[in-house]
C-alpha cells in the first residue's frame, strides 16, 4: 500500500508542464477501434487509467506501443469481448462498446458498476444504442449487443452526459445515414474526439455546442491517423489551486486557458491574481483568501471534477463559502477527511457549507477517490506539519507524475511504502 507524505507550509513556485488530456485519450483509444491501421497519438500521460485502457484494447486484439508519450495502436482484426477485470477496473472502458458495436455488429462487456461518488448508471448510452437500432441485452452482469449495420437517428439526451455522447457519437460514425445529438455535452475533450475521428475519415460537425452532427461512413473510409492530445484541463486546475492555497506562485505552460474560465474568475475572487497567455497562466496567491461560492454544472460550467480541489483552497477563506454539487450523488468524501485536518465544513445533501478556519493541520487521511484525493494533497501541501494520505493508487489513476511535478516546485512530499491494511 502506496502513501504519499507531505511536510506542508512551503509555498509552490516555478513551471509546471500540464500533460494530455486523461478524459479525451481514453477516448481516442476507443475511437481507434472503429477502424484498421495506424493510429498514432501524441502527449499521451503515463498514468494507470492509460495503461488499463491499453490493457482493454491489447485483449481485443490491438497491438499497442506506448513510448516517450507517443501511443501507437496498430489495428487489423479485432474482435467484440472486451475483457471483464479491466473493464471492471475503469469505468471509462464502456467508451469501446459504441465503436465495438458499430464495427462488427456485435459487443459483449460486463456492466460497469458504481462507485464512490455516486450509480453512474449507463442508460442514455444503451437506450440511444438501441434506437440506432442495436439489440441489447443485459443478463448475468454482462451486456451484450448485436446490430446489422447501425441506422442514423436523431437522439435527444435527458441530460448532456458526457459518456453517452461520445459513444453514440462513435457508434453512429459508421452508421448509414445522418445522426444528430440534440442537448449534447460539449466537453473539450468532445471536441477532440470529434477532430480525433474526422482524421480517422469520420464526418462529424458541432461538437463543442450542444447539438452535434454525424454523417455515417462506410468502414473502409475510417483509417490512419496522427493526433495530439488536448492538455489535461483537470490536471491544470488542480495546481493553480494548489499556488492559491500554498499562497505561491507558478506558471502552468501547455494549458488552454478557456477550457477553465470559470474556475479562473472563482480563483480571482478568492484573491489570486492572473496573468493569462494564450498556452500559459501564471498565478500568484493572494495572502489573505476570500470566500466563493461555487455550483457544479456540465460544461461550460464549473467542473465536477474540480470541486473537492476547490473546497480544500476555500477551508481557509475569511468567511463562507457554499459548495454545491448537482453531477454526482456523493461526491463528499473528502468532506470527512479535511475535518479530520481541521476544516469547518457542514453537509446539507447535495450542499457544503464551508467556514473558512486560520489554518489546517497535518493529519493521516485516505483518498477515496481520484479527485478526492488530489484535494487532500492541495490540503496537506498548505496544512502545518505533515499529512499522510493512504490510497494514493487512486491519485495516480489520473495525474501524470504528480509528486515529480509537485516537488519541482518546491513542495515537500514523497511517497513511501506504507504497511498494508
Ligand atoms: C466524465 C468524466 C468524469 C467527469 C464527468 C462529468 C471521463 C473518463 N470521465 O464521466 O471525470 O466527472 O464526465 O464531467 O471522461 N448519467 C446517467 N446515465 C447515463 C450516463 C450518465 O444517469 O447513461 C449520470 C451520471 O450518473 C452522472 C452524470 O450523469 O451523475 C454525469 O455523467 P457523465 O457526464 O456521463 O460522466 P462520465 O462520462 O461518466
Amino acid at each position: 500500500m502506496q502513501k504519499v507524505l507531505i511536510e506542508g507550509g512551503y509555498p509552490l513556485r516555478g513551471v509546471i508542464r500540464v500533460s494530455g488530456a486523461k478524459n479525451a485519450v481514453l477516448k481516442l483509444m476507443a475511437a481507434a477501434l472503429l477502424g484498421k491501421g495506424s493510429f498514432v497519438i501524441h502527449d499521451v500521460p503515463q498514468i494507470k487509467d492509460v495503461f488499463t485502457m491499453i490493457g482493454v484494447l491489447s485483449a481485443l486484439g490491438v497491438e499497442a506501443r506506448f513510448e516517450n508519450s507517443v501511443l501507437t495502436l496498430n489495428i487489423d482484426q479485432i474482435h467484440g469481448e472486451a475483457p471483464t477485470e479491466l473493464v471492471r477496473e475503469m469505468r471509462a472502458s464502456i467508451q469501446v462498446m459504441g465503436p465495438l458495436l458499430a464495427r462488427l455488429g456485435r459487443v459483449r462487456i460486463a456492466k460497469p458498476g458504481g462507485c464512490a461518488i455516486g450509480d453512474r448508471p449507463i442508460d442514455l448510452h444503451l437506450k440511444n444504442l438501441e434506437r440506432l437500432g442495436a439489440v441489447i441485452d443485459e443478463r448475468h452482469g454482462y451486456i451484450t449487443a448485436h446490430c446489422s449495420r447501425l441506422i442514423g437517428q436523431e437522439i435527444s439526451l435527458d441530460f448532456p452526459s458526457v459518456g453517452a455522447t461520445e459513444n453514440i457519437m462513435m457508434a453512429a460514425t459508421l452508421a448509414k445515414g445522418r445522426t444528430v445529438i440534440h442537448n449534447a455535452a460539449r466537453e473539450p475533450e468532445i471536441v477532440d474526439v470529434q477532430n480525433f475521428l474526422n482524421q480517422m475519415g469520420a464526418k462529424i460537425s458541432g461538437a463543442g455546442t450542444s447539438e452535434i452532427v454525424i454523417e455515417g461512413v462506410p468502414e473502409d473510409h475510417i483509417g490512419n491517423a496522427e493526433y495530439t492530445v488536448i492538455p489535461d484541463r483537470i490536471e491544470a486546475g488542480t495546481y493553480l489551486i494548489a499556488a492559491a492555497m500554498t499562497r505561491g506562485k507558478i506558471k502552468l505552460e501547455n494549458v488552454i486557458p478557456q477550457h477553465i474560465q470559470v474556475l479562473l474568475s472563482k480563483l480571482e475572487e478568492t484573491n489570486a491574481h492572473l496573468s493569462v497567455g494564450p498556452n500559459t497562466i501564471v498565478i500568484e496567491g493572494g495572502r489573505n483568501i476570500q470566500p466563493a461560492n461555487i455550483i457544479t454544472l456540465p460544461y461550460p460550467g464549473f467542473a465536477t471534477d474540480l470541486q473537492p480541489q476547490f473546497m480544500s483552497l476555500v477551508t481557509l477563506a475569511q468567511g463562507s463559502s457554499v459548495i454545491k454539487e448537482t453531477i454526482y450523488s456523493h461526491r463528499f468524501g473528502h468532506v470527512e477527511e479535511l475535518r479530520r485536518m481541521g476544516a469547518d465544513i457542514q453537509l446539507d445533501s447535495n450542499s457544503a457549507v464551508v467556514r473558512g478556519v486560520k489554518q489546517l493541520s497535518g493529519a493521516s487521511v485516505r483518498a477515496m477517490d481520484l479527485r478526492a484525493g488530489a484535494a487532500l494533497v492541495i490540503a496537506g501541501l498548505a496544512a502545518h506539519g505533515t499529512t499522510e494520505i493512504a490510497g494514493v493508487e487512486h491519485i495516480m489513476r489520473g495525474y501524470e507524475k504528480m509528486i515529480g511535478k509537485l516537488q519541482a516546485v518546491g513542495a515537500k512530499i514523497i511517497q513511501v511504502d506504507g504497511e498494508s491494511d
